[in-house]
């Protein structure tokens, strides 16, 4: 998907200008540098507008924001946030939503204002009308300043799936198999993992300025997302 993208837009850049690899040792340095790109971002313009992802990757970042934020270090009362995905069908006060996901890791122990903060609504009525919403969303804000990702081990990005058309803004997406097993280990059980998300889309992602995408022992799922 980058390297369709990459293609797309290199007419005026060279790869080098549009992707950076860093490799790191391992998961602290990993944190390390996301947060740096992250706080340097908020120092230089604390209205920033920030993506941000779930799961295992973007914990140690988050443990560095918050301690960055206790030091006064940076301050997140200008900041928007958009969240990449959320899965239909389970409220935000379930401990498994990435809405609960993100106020415990994150937004209940920064200063960021609950109207600035954006994520999918999973439990919409309509939620191709939410999708849409939430497309206009981002536009109003004026973008997204810088996105983080993980991946999933199939290649995922979001709740985007290899083989995901790259022109998907926000979109409903069916989970693949291997998601839903990756996924089931936050669940009581297989059958509670929900099989539909809402799901910014690669168009959406990839309108954002900066894009910090990171993960230890993905390297094979990296390495085929990345361009050659
Ligand atoms: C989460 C998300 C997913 C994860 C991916 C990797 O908001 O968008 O694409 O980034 O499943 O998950 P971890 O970090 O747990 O390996």
């Amino acid at each position: 998907m980058l390297r369709r993208c990459v293609t797309e837009m290199s007419e005026n850049y060279t790869m080098q200008d549009l992707v950076r690899v860093k490799v790191v040792s391992d998961y602290d340095q990993m944190s390390d540098v996301a947060s740096e790109l992250v706080i340097g971002l908020l120092k230089q313009r604390p209205q920033s507008v920030i993506g941000f992802a779930t799961g295992g990757t973007p914990v140690g970042l988050y443990k560095r924001l918050v301690s960055a934020y206790e030091r006064r270090d940076i301050d997140f009362s200008q900041v928007t946030t958009f969240n990449l995905d959320e899965y239909l069908g389970l409220e935000r006060s379930n401990p498994n939503s990435y809405c609960y996901y993100m106020y415990e890791n994150l937004f209940s122990l920064v200063n960021v204002r609950h109207e600035n903060v954006f994520i999918p609504d999973g439990m919409s009525q309509s939620p191709e009308r939410a999708c849409e919403e939430y497309e206009n969303a981002i536009l109003h804000a004026g973008g997204i300043d810088l996105q983080i990702l993980g991946i999933g081990s199939n290649g995922h990005i979001g709740f985007n799936e290899p083989g995901t058309a790259f022109g998907c803004s926000t979109h409903i997406v069916a989970l693949a198999d291997e998601t839903v097993k990756a996924n089931a280990r936050f669940f009581d059980s297989d059958e509670l993992v929900p099989r539909h998300a809402i799901s910014m889309g690669i168009k959406s992602i990839m309108r954002a300025r900066q894009i910090v995408h990171s993960r230890p022992k993905k390297a094979h799922a990296m390495a085929r997302a990345l361009p050659h």
